[in-house]
């Protein structure tokens, strides 16, 4: 792993990077949960030569931190535990990993259980401050392609591009139950679904930062186009915008 690079994102920092809070070049990708935008945005990073940054990763990192710490995000112990926490940012190849007191929860974070607490997590507005330094300080090191739920609408507001990805929910479903090779009864299908469409109710409902399609996003419905085929209109906008 010669290119594997850590730098710290701790909350320490305060100075913030070489360059200063200058964002570099900034590609947002939003959407519900499941919609393929983290695998569209790390080829179009790796075509661009840019860095993939995965939001959810943070949240995720942040949830398996509080539910291995027997930390309830609804209490005042959560809140001062979150102010000490240090997250450092692995960089490895086109990506960005995230590593909590040295350890990389690696699969754990897109476990039942973490999935299922998330949403709740990521509403704290102490959350969502942390995670947004965090991705300005990205951005201020690298062109990044980030995805989310409020990139383009919050965090990157100035994107250079952004793109809404959506797809009917039985897609995203079977999309997903595909991934972890789970089988693909008619049951598991709608019980995905259920666990997609709560995700993404409690993603819009949220008073901070919700869900939102950015006013100058492009929407791309994926659910009859393939990988490559989302991947291309995604770089087919990035090269009319010369980004890269
Ligand atoms: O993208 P992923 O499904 O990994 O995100 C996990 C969760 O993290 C989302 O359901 C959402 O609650 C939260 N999230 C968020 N804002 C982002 C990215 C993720 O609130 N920008």
């Amino acid at each position: 792993m010669t290119d594997s690079k850590a730098f710290s994102l701790g909350s320490n920092v305060s100075g913030l990077g070489q360059k200063g809070l200058d964002h570099n070049q900034v590609i947002a990708i939003d959407g519900p949960a499941a919609s393929g935008k983290s695998t569209a945005a790390q080829r179009v990073a790796v075509s661009l030569n840019f860095v993939h940054v995965n939001s959810g990763l943070f949240f995720r990192t942040i949830t398996w931190w509080a539910l291995k710490n027997g930390l309830s995000e609804a209490t005042d112990a959560f809140l001062e535990a979150l102010g000490d926490l240090d997250i450092n940012l692995e960089r490895f190849q086109s990506d960005l990993n995230v590593v909590v007191d040295n350890v990389a929860p690696g699969e754990a974070l897109h476990g039942p259980t973490v999935t299922e607490q998330v949403s709740a997590i990521a509403q704290l507005p102490a959350v969502r401050s942390m995670v947004l330094e965090r991705l300005h300080y990205a951005s201020s090191q690298f062109d990044i392609v980030c995805d989310g739920r409020d990139i383009g609408t919050t965090v990157f507001r100035q994107a250079n591009l952004k793109v809404y990805l959506i797809a009917d929910v039985l897609e995203r479903a079977r999309r997903r139950l595909a991934e972890g090779k789970h089988d693909m009864s008619e049951e598991s299908l709608k019980r995905e679904q259920a666990r997609l469409n709560a995700r993404d109710r409690a993603d819009t409902s949220r008073v901070h930062s919700p869900l939102r399609k950015a006013k100058d996003a492009i929407e791309i419905d994926t659910t009859r186009m393939n990988l490559d085929e989302v991947v291309e209109v995604i770089l087919s906008l990035a090269r009319e915008r010369k980004l890269g």
